[in-house]
C-alpha cells in the first residue's frame, strides 16, 4: 500500500488546480467545510457542533473535543510503533494499537489506561495533510454512537496521526473476505447494514450535508458486539447548498464504490453515498469484494455481475453467500437485495434516500420477521459459486480529467 499498486487506492481525478496537497488545506478546500451540523433523524448520543465557514487550520486543530498529542506521547503509547502493535496498513499510512492514561491521556502501560487505535500517515503517502485535517475537522465536530470517535491529533514537523477509540473486530473487510474460522451469520451482516446506514443518514439529514464519499468495507469497523463506525472522514464533503443540486468536486474513492455518474462528471451528490452504500450490502449479502481481478469476465465487477438477479425472487439465493449455508430468511434477503438494487440505479435520482434504505432494512430484523432458518438452504447450490477467498482488490479509478500537476495525474495516485 501507500503506493499505486496498493489495494484500496484512492482515485483522484482533480478538476481543481488549487487544490495542495503538500502544504495544507487549499481555499477551495477550506470552503468546503460546512458551517454547522445538526441531526434531524437520529439523536440519541449524536452532536455537531455549529462553527463558523470557513475553518482555519487553526480553528479546525483548535476543537475543544480533541487532544492534541506530541509524538513522543504516542511513540510511547505504541511502544515505539512496534510491528507487533500493527492493527492495519491503508493507503493513509499504518495502525497501531496504543495505550493512554485514562485521565491525561498521556502513554499508558501496555493493557492498562484506554485502548487506542493510532494510524501514523506515511510520509509519502499521497492522501497527505489536506484529508489529514479534513478528518480531524468532521470527527472533531460530529459525533454518533456510528460513526468512530476521534480522541485526538499529532502534528509535529513532519509527523501526522490521529487517535481513535479503539475498534476490536477490526474493519468488516477482514470478516466478510479474509479466511476466518466464522463467517458472519445473517442476523450481524444485518445489524451491521443498519448501523452503517444509520451513520450515512446522521451524515445525509445533518443541517449540513455532509457526504462521506469513501463508504466501502475497509471503512467500516466493529467494536466487541459488532456496532459498526464510519471510519475515514478524509474524503467527506459538504453537500450542496441553496439551489444547488450537487458539488462538483475531484473525483475521489474506490473502484468499485464509487456511482458511475460522479466517476463520469465529478457531481458528487448524496446519491453518491447511497451507490456506494447498495455495493457494501450486495457485498454483505454475497460475501464477494466489490471488484475482484482474480475472477473471470462479468464476475469481476460484483455489480455487474448480481444486477440481473436482485430484483427476482426466485433468483436472489444465486448471488447469497455459499458460507451462510442458507442461514437466512428467504423474504429478509430478498428484501436487502431489491434495496440494493434501488441503491445501485444508475441514475442518483432514482435511488432512494439513506433513511428509506435504513427503515427498509430496519423491517427486514423486526420481531415479525423473525429470521427463520431459510428455505433457501432447500434450494439447489448457486452454480455461481466462487473460489477461494481474494487478495484486497480495489485499485485505481482512472482519472477522467486532471488539471493538476503531472505527479498526481497519473491513476498511481499513492
Ligand atoms: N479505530 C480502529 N480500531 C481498530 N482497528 C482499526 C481502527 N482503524 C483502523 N483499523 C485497522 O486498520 C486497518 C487499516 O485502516 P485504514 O483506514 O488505514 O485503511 P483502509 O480503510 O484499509 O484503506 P483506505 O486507506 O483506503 O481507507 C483497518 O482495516 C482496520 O483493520
Ligand atoms: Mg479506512
Amino acid at each position: 500500500m501507500g503506493n499505486c499498486l496498493g489495494s484500496s487506492a484512492k482515485v483522484d481525478t482533480a478538476q481543481s488546480s488549487q487544490t495542495t496537497y503538500a502544504s495544507g488545506i487549499s481555499k477551495t478546500s477550506r470552503s468546503s467545510v460546512p458551517s454547522s451540523f445538526t441531526i434531524s433523524s437520529y439523536i440519541d448520543n449524536s452532536s455537531a457542533s455549529s462553527l463558523p465557514t470557513p475553518r482555519s487550520e487553526g480553528e479546525i486543530l483548535s476543537s475543544p473535543n480533541l487532544k492534541s498529542f506530541s509524538f513522543n506521547e504516542l511513540k510511547n503509547a505504541t511502544r515505539n510503533f512496534r510491528p507487533d502493535s500493527l492493527l492495519g496498513e491503508g493507503g493513509f499510512g499504518y495502525v497501531f494499537k496504543g495505550w493512554i492514561d485514562e485521565h491525561g491521556f498521556t502513554a499508558a502501560k501496555p493493557g492498562s489506561g484506554t485502548v487506542v487505535a493510532v494510524k501514523k500517515l506515511k510520509p509519502e503517502g499521497f492522501q497527505g495533510h489536506k484529508e489529514w485535517l479534513t478528518e480531524v475537522n468532521y470527527l472533531g465536530q460530529l459525533h454518533h454512537p456510528n460513526l468512530v470517535k476521534l480522541i485526538g491529533y499529532c502534528l509535529e514537523g513532519e509527523n501526522r496521526l490521529l487517535v481513535y477509540e479503539f475498534m476490536p473486530k477490526g474493519s468488516l473487510e477482514n470478516h466478510l473476505f479474509r479466511r476466518g474460522p466464522q463467517p458472519l451469520p445473517w442476523s450481524v451482516r444485518m445489524k451491521v447494514a443498519i448501523a452503517a446506514a444509520r451513520g450515512l443518514s446522521f451524515l445525509h439529514d445533518a443541517e449540513s450535508q455532509v457526504i462521506y464519499r469513501d463508504f466501502k468495507a475497509s471503512n467500516i469497523l466493529l467494536d466487541v458486539d459488532f456496532n459498526a463506525k464510519l471510519s475515514d472522514f478524509g474524503l467527506a464533503k459538504a453537500g450542496p447548498t441553496g439551489d444547488r443540486t450537487h458539488v462538483s468536486t475531484q473525483v475521489m474513492g474506490t473502484q468499485g464504490y464509487a456511482a458511475p455518474e460522479y466517476v463520469a462528471t465529478g457531481r458528487l451528490t448524496a446519491k453518491s453515498d447511497v451507490y456506494s452504500f447498495g455495493v457494501v450490502l450486495l457485498e454483505l449479502l454475497s460475501g464477494r469484494r466489490a471488484v475482484d481481478k482474480t475472477k473471470i469476465g462479468i464476475e469481476q465487477k460484483l455489480v455487474d455481475w448480481a444486477k440481473p438477479y436482485l430484483g427476482d425472487k426466485r433468483k436472489v439465493f444465486r448471488i447469497m453467500d455459499t458460507k451462510l449455508e442458507g442461514q437466512y430468511p428467504q423474504k429478509g434477503a430478498y428484501t436487502a437485495a431489491s434495496i440494493a438494487l434501488q441503491c445501485l440505479s444508475n441514475e442518483g435520482k432514482a435511488r432512494p434516500r439513506m433513511t428509506e434504505v435504513l427503515a427498509t432494512l430496519e423491517q427486514i430484523i423486526s420481531p415479525k420477521n423473525a429470521v427463520r432458518p431459510s428455505q433457501a438452504a432447500q434450494q439447489p447450490v448457486p452454480l455461481w459459486r466462487s473460489p477461494a477467498r481474494q487478495h484486497r482488490s480495489p485499485v485505481n479509478l482512472i482519472p477522467i480529467a486532471s488539471p493538476l500537476a503531472s505527479h498526481r495525474q497519473s491513476p498511481c495516485v499513492r
